[in-house]
């Protein structure tokens, strides 16, 4: 932990601006508080990346969340190349103080540079790989390799540091990491597969009923089923028997595949303002 903390923080020195790459699905569980501690006054853009996979609604709560904190955001497919000038103008947008410093200063062209930082699997390589629209190996992931910092050229004026800043999960936070679990983020065998289920089931009935009512054919009358009880019935109406285990993993896939539509599992903070 230490390691990785003072491999971001020499990072960070190189830097203008932070590129924090979070799941636009867990755009608070994804975090890392870590990263608000060691980052100071650096500025810094939110990218909520996989948004094509989040609820669209919680993805512009969270962005106007994120905004009332003083942060830019992002929401993003990096899936999309055509996406990613976006990344580009918001951070022009966010140095434009200093890029007209630059130029005051009679240099010919302004520079700025940047680094990807976030917890394993949110997108970062694939993020900066398409900036780059290169095939840059995965190497940032194996914490305490080092190796001499790159530049990687998205444009004359913006330039990205070639391994992103890991940081790790939350692990402490029980609910956060069977969010990570469930939407496959964090090693499967970390966590019992059916507490996993159990607990998106059981999310998704407070926040998306209508989807788990339509995705089973269930009526309202089920969903007063305890969680555990509603676990049972439907195991044996999807035809698996007594097979819990294997009704988990297949509520966790479709869960990750779309079968319920695109779901966001963080709220907005208690008092903070909605979209
Ligand atoms: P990391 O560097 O932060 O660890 O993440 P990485 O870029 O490797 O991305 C992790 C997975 O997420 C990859 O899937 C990648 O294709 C996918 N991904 C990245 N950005 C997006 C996005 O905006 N939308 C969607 N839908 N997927 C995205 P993978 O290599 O197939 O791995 P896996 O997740 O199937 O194991």
């Amino acid at each position: 932990m230490a390691k990785a903390r003072n491999q971001v923080q020499e990072k960070l020195k190189l830097v203008d601006i932070v590129l924090e790459i979070v799941d636009a699905r867990l755009p608070a569980s994804s975090q890392n508080p870590m990263l608000a501690e060691i980052i100071e006054q650096k500025p810094k853009v939110v990218i909520l990346n996989k948004a094509d996979l989040a609820d669209p609604k919680a993805t512009a709560a969270w962005q106007a969340y994120f905004q009332q904190q003083g942060a830019a955001s992002l929401a993003l497919d990096a899936q999309h190349k055509s996406r990613l000038p976006q990344i580009d103008k918001i951070v022009r947008q966010v140095l434009k103080d200093k890029i007209a410093r630059q130029y005051a200063k009679g240099l010919q062209q302004a520079k700025v540079r940047a680094i990807c930082i976030g917890i394993p699997n949110v997108g970062k390589s694939t993020i900066l790989n398409r900036l780059v629209q290169k095939n840059i190996a995965k190497t940032g992931d194996r914490p305490g390799v080092t190796k001499n910092q790159q530049w990687l050229k998205v444009n004359a004026e913006f330039e990205v540091l070639d391994t992103p800043g890991i940081l790790w999960p939350k692990f402490e936070d029980q609910t956060v990491g069977t969010k990570l679990a469930l939407l496959g983020s964090i090693k499967d065998s970390l966590y019992a597969q059916d507490d996993v289920a159990l607990f998106g089931l059981n999310y998704l009935r407070q926040y998306y009923d209508q989807r788990l009512l339509d995705a089973y054919h269930l009526t309202s009358k089920d969903l007063t089923l305890s969680d555990p009880d509603l676990m049972m019935y439907l195991t044996k109406k999807t035809g698996l028997k007594e097979d819990y285990d294997q009704f988990s993993t297949r509520f966790i896939l479709d869960v990750r595949k779309g079968r319920f539509g695109r779901l966001t599992f963080d709220q907005i903070p208690e008092g903070a303002p909605h979209a």
